[in-house]
């Protein structure tokens, strides 16, 4: 018989799969499994819980879950051969899509639980215990998980590096015809300003500086303020902003549609702010667009561009695409990379249109073959790569600010990132690691950046 978990000294391997929310929400999962002794390995082999954070957005995305339960399957056999126990929990957007459906395709898991309900995974373990196997939790419970979630001890925090992310906005109420965020996710929700402050102040006293803030569609932000009245993300950064040890400020995703007067103007006032912006236009073609359901064309997006480089001139953007969207013809897909060239992007994400059941564009007659989807793909991945190359290889000879949070693969080499986001790889002393330094850029290539330290900070950006 295998015996029972130990009480104290157990170990839980939490993969994450997707988006930063994801990573956010590992943590606090990590973070609410301390008290019952739990401490993080990163593997599973001697994991007593493993968690699974899955996602959804592509078929892909929610295939590779399947195959790492299989191999888990093999994992805690092995482990219960030996006399130990070994839990195996699915969260995140599989979990929330769906449910059931998992436990029967894999009976190896105990349990499974959606996004909104993190904080009672102690109770989801016990019921688990018990032999009530099979749980499944993915109602969307009205209470505020992030208020029965435990912040992490300080020690934990600086352990996770001096650049954190802070989930401010949850959820989705755009409904994309491509996407299973609104139906994984739930309905749109903000939190507190209050709440935020404290949680950005905790961070900046326990070494942070660099705070990423995070929703699935940031800037519908429009949470409560200390005065009462809904407080648009523009705002929010501002007040962020004045937090001691906050020296830098990011935030993602937002839609076109969301990117109000306030915050536009906050990229041109606020130094906190990063010059870097991520908003996704998913395609150039207003045939498209219109039928994706995205509200906005591509004129809009590119006189939003103009007013975004007016306020903050020198800001890099990045973007998402989905090519092969059902119906996209090949003047569709070329007035795609004609807004490419027109933008000019730093970086960018960009995929293959999968469909996702459920979603009002899975049921489109006119699907487009996979050749043709490889091919498009290729294409303007093509000009996404050049483009990068030309703004990194345009880097060099810039003196930039990077806060060197990573251990270079190389021996005496840190790694940080630039306010435009860019690896920074230079070879530095251990004493500056976790500070904001400047650095001359030596080289920019493909994917990162080669510097050096200099002495003066006088002429960093
Ligand atoms: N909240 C983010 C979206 C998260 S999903 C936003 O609104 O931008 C990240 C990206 O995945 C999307 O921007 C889109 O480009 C891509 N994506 C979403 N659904 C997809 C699908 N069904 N097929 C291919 N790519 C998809
Ligand atoms: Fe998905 Fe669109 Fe919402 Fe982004 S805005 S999460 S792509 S539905
Ligand atoms: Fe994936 Fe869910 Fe994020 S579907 S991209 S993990 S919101």
């Amino acid at each position: 018989m295998p015996q029972d978990l130990a009480p104290s000294g157990r170990k839980v391997f939490i993969k994450t799969y997707g988006c930063q929310m994801n990573v956010y929400d590992s943590e606090r999962m990590s973070d609410v499994l301390t008290p019952m002794g739990f401490s993080e390995t990163q593997t599973a082999e001697d994991a007593d819980l493993v968690i699974l954070n899955t996602c959804h957005i592509r078929e892909k995305a929610a295939e590779k879950v399947y195959s790492e339960l299989g191999r888990l399957r093999v994992l805690k056999e092995e482990r219960a051969a030996k006399g130990l126990k070994t839990m195996i929990g699915v969260a995140g957007c599989v979990a929330q899509a769906e449910g059931e459906e998992i436990i029967r395709r894999a009976p190896v898991v105990d349990m499974v639980f959606g996004p909104q309900a993190y904080h009672r995974l102690p109770e989801f373990m016990a019921e688990a215990q018990r032999g009530t196997r099979g749980q499944v939790e993915t109602d969307f419970p009205v209470e505020d998980k992030f208020d029965a979630l435990p912040a992490a001890e300080r020690k934990k925090t600086l352990a996770r590096g001096r650049a954190a992310f802070l989930t401010v906005q949850e959820g989705c109420d755009k409904f994309c015809t491509f996407c299973v965020v609104p139906y994984t996710r739930g309905a749109e929700f903000s939190r507190p300003v209050q709440r935020i402050e404290a949680e950005a102040r905790r961070l900046a006293e326990a070494g942070v500086r660099e705070i990423t803030l995070l929703g699935q569609n940031v800037n519908a932000f429009h949470g409560q303020g200390p005065d009462g009245a809904d407080w648009p993300l523009g705002k929010l950064i501002r007040h962020l902003a004045k937090i001691d040890g906050i020296e830098r400020i990011r935030y993602t995703t937002s839609h076109p549609r969301d990117m109000d007067a306030a915050l536009i103007e906050a990229h041109g006032e606020v130094p906190e702010l990063m010059p870097y912006l991520h908003l996704p236009v998913q395609s150039g073609s207003d045939r498209i667009l219109e039928a994706m359901n995205r509200q906005h064309t591509a004129e809009s997006y590119l006189r939003l561009i103009e007013r975004i480089r007016a306020a903050r001139p020198g800001i890099a953007l990045s973007s998402d695409f989905i090519v092969g969207f059902p119906g996209e013809t090949e003047a569709d897909f070329e007035a795609t990379l004609d807004l490419v060239r027109e933008v000019n992007y730093a970086q960018a994400y960009s995929f293959k249109y999968s469909p996702r059941p459920g979603t009002p564009a899975a049921g489109e007659e006119e699907q487009l073959p996979e050749e043709v989807k490889s091919e498009r793909l290729q294409r303007l991945q093509a000009l996404l790569n050049e483009q990068q190359l030309v703004f990194n290889a345009s880097c060099e000879g810039r003196i930039m600010k990077v806060l060197l949070d990573r251990r270079g693969r190389r021996q005496g080499q840190l790694v940080g990132r630039s306010p435009y986001l860019q690896s920074v790889v230079v070879s530095a002393p251990e004493s500056v690691f976790g500070a904001i330094v400047p650095v001359k850029v030596l080289r920019g290539g493909a994917n990162s950046l080669d510097g050096e330290l200099v002495e003066t900070a006088a002429a960093a950006e």
